[in-house]
């Protein structure tokens, strides 16, 4: 379904609230990944290039104590914000009253303002995470139009994009939605084959809803990373020392009927002694020996996948392959980013915090076709779930 757009709206002199995802890591008050940031400009820069005042609102972490308040300020961002945007970006500590609706009513054509988190809310009852529908017809009052553009929140119900778009007569996504709605929304309806998905991380319950999906539309699922180990149980194989989770072998077992040969899983891993970068380790084929725990995917896995990559059209990857932050067992996720970054007649798409590092770390990023900035979000995408952020943009 097409949504509305921001370039749909005339923005010159209106109030534009924006709903964007600024939760970036942050330590200490210094950003360690500004990639949110970056990817929401096109929108703010277009309000404001169009004579629009641009109010920002974003969550940043979770707000459960009052000192949570001083570690999850959102002024390190604004500032940020500032320095990309080349231009004074005004900072309100506050989530409502009067010096949030003074500050708005200064504002001039073309200025942009950033709010405090969101969150803070949360310290009075979840104002913000329940969708205090209060919260978000005041929210609402502060603007003329509403543009959603936090695909990364997408997942959420919360009062600043679901509450806000409820209280406004229509609400536009912003050009990063409407960028991981085309590519994300492409990928699993209308793929070019052979798609191939690529899972991995910790834990098959993470994926579960993905790999449902996905077997219906991918044509290959390759699965690598912890998750691995549960099918290898299902497959009456043993896993030593390795992740398992004994409660989903069953689920498993009916996963590996369903898909038949459309599912990949590594022939040989590396295995070591701990859960260290340091412990003895070795590469073995098929059973996991009594005492070894499976860290990475080994290299006949790698060269597996990578000739079932070769002649994808389109390729999804989500999850590390292997304790990727270990030197030690990073190099089947390594070795698979790079053979994405390879490819050049396919679309590629990565969503999930660790594979992205991972593709940064390779330097293969401008050679993916597209990033998602969801984590949470772009998974739920991919499990087919209808996202209430999406959901609640006016359909065209
Ligand atoms: C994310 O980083 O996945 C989003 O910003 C949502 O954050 P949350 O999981 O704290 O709701």
């Amino acid at each position: 379904m097409a949504k509305l757009i921001v370039s749909d709206l005339d923005v010159k002199d209106k109030k534009v609230l924006i709903r964007v995802d600024f939760n970036v890591p942050i330590k200490d008050g210094v950003i360690g990944d500004d990639n949110r940031i970056v990817a929401a400009l096109p929108t703010i820069q277009y309000v404001i290039d169009n004579g629009g005042k641009a109010i920002l609102l974003s969550h940043l972490g979770r707000i459960k104590t009052e000192e949570d308040k001083a570690k999850l300020s959102l002024r390190p961002v604004a500032e940020r914000l500032s320095e990309l945007l080349k231009k004074p970006v005004t900072f309100v500590p506050a989530t409502r009253g009067k010096e949030l609706e003074d500050a708005i009513a200064n504002l001039k054509d073309g200025d942009v303002l950033v709010m405090e988190n969101t969150r803070f809310e949360d310290l009075d009852g979840k104002k913000e995470s329940k969708n205090d529908p209060e919260l978000g017809k005041y929210w609402a009052s502060l603007g003329d139009l509403f543009v959603n553009d936090a695909f990364g929140t997408a997942h959420r119900a919360h009062a600043s994009n679901v509450g806000i778009s409820s209280n406004m007569p229509q609400a536009a996504a912003g050009f990063l939605m409407e960028k991981e709605i085309k590519f994300l929304g492409d990928a699993v309806e209308n793929p070019r084959h052979p798609f191939v998905a690529i899972l991995g991380g910790a834990k098959v319950s993470d994926k579960i809803g993905v790999i449902s999906n996905l077997i219906k539309r991918a044509d290959k699922i390759i699965v690598g990373g912890g998750m691995t180990y549960t099918f290898y149980a299902a497959k009456g194989l043993t896993t030593g020392k390795s992740l398992v989770e004994t409660d989903k072998i069953d689920l498993a077992k009916q996963i590996m009927a369903e898909a038949g040969d459309k599912l990949v899983l590594p022939v040989d891993n590396v295995v070591a002694t701990e859960f260290a970068n340091d412990a003895p380790h070795k590469v073995v084929e098929g059973n996991i020996p009594d005492g070894y725990m499976a860290l990475d995917i080994g290299p006949k896995a790698i060269a597996d996948f990578k000739a079932v990559l070769a002649d994808a059209k389109t390729v999804v990857w989500n999850g590390p392959m292997g304790v990727f932050e270990m030197p030690n067992y990073a190099e089947g996720t390594l070795e698979i980013g790079k053979a994405l970054g390879e490819l050049t007649d396919a679309t590629t798409i990565i969503g999930g915090g660790d594979s992205t590092a991972a593709a940064k770390q390779l330097g293969i990023a401008p050679k993916i076709t597209h990033i998602s900035t969801g984590g949470g979000a772009s998974l739920e995408y991919l499990e087919g779930k209808e996202l209430p952020g999406i959901a609640a943009i006016t359909n065209k």
